[in-house]
């Protein structure tokens, strides 16, 4: 991580998502509810997919399975040659600080901290030193548009700038893979499609894969790729879409 995001290649190391017969269930008390039911799908390197489906479909328990943040109860997660499913808690920590940029909803900004305290978080976990750590979060606000915002606190900024923000806080540790749960969902028509502009420039042109939660038809237009959960099964929105991407081993 030597040079700020944006400076570097243009993801051309992105690695592949291949996720193998995951299951998931929660257990509350004497109840098991199954979540995920032998879900399997691949993501190619720098791919753009939105992920589809009713609530309670699966889809954030599902977001954060390839994330890193949940674990599987069966099945297998490989991102490029890391089987993720097999990682303990510290190097899951690690591999996450390195590979995943996570988007949420309502932004998860801390609110006592300025917008370039904020993006400077996730860099604490790494080497940088503090000035290192400062222009990393510079060019990163800067890349989303927010140079002149850099100051102000997230009450200080509007919704759309305050996801700008979290997208920046997503992207400053040079991640290949950026993970958003309804990042538009909290926002009006237009804030909605700056923040979707803003994310297929980062899949376009720093090379970035992109898996995208969303409720909105809108916002899963711009991905390349859409795939949808109906109670913890994967089905083929379009299967004439998912020929391309089809992997035979996945579907002999
Ligand atoms: N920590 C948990 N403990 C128990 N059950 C859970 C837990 N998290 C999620 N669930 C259940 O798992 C199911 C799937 O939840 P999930 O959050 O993945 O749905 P979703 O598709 O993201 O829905 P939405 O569109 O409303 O966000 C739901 O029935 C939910 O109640
Ligand atoms: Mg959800």
């Amino acid at each position: 991580m030597s040079a700020p995001v944006g400076q570097q290649g243009s993801g051309s190391g992105s690695p592949a998502i291949d996720i193998r017969a995951v299951s998931k269930s929660y257990v509350r008390g004497q109840q098991t509810v199954p979540v995920l039911k032998d879900v399997s799908f691949h993501i190619s390197p720098g791919e753009f997919v939105a992920l589809m489906g009713p609530s309670g479909s699966g889809k954030s328990t599902l977001l954060n399975l390839i994330a890193g943040i949940d674990h599987v109860d069966a099945g297998t997660i490989l991102v490029g040659d890391t089987d993720i499913t097999t990682l303990n808690e510290s190097a899951l920590a690690r591999w996450r600080s390195r590979s995943i940029g996570f988007i949420f909803q309502f932004y998860n900004l801390i609110p006592v901290l300025t917008a370039l305290e904020n993006v400077e978080l996730p860099l604490l976990l790494t080497p940088l030193s503090a000035r290192e750590r400062r222009e990393h979060a510079t060019a990163a606000l800067a890349l989303v548009g927010l140079a002149d915002r850099m100051d102000h606190r997230p009450s200080e900024l509007s919704g759309g700038q305050q996801q700008r923000t979290a997208i920046a806080r997503a992207i400053v540790t040079d991640p290949d893979i950026l993970v958003a749960d309804e990042p538009t969902g909290d926002l009006d028509r237009v804030s909605a499609g700056e923040i979707l502009d803003l994310m297929a420039g980062l899949n376009k042109s720093l090379g970035k894969t992109i898996v995208m939660v969303t409720h909105d038809p809108r916002a899963a237009e711009r991905a390349h790729l859409v795939r949808s959960l109906e109670k913890g099964l994967l089905i083929d929105s379009d299967p004439a879409d998912q020929k391309d991407h089809a992997d035979p081993a996945l579907h002999p």
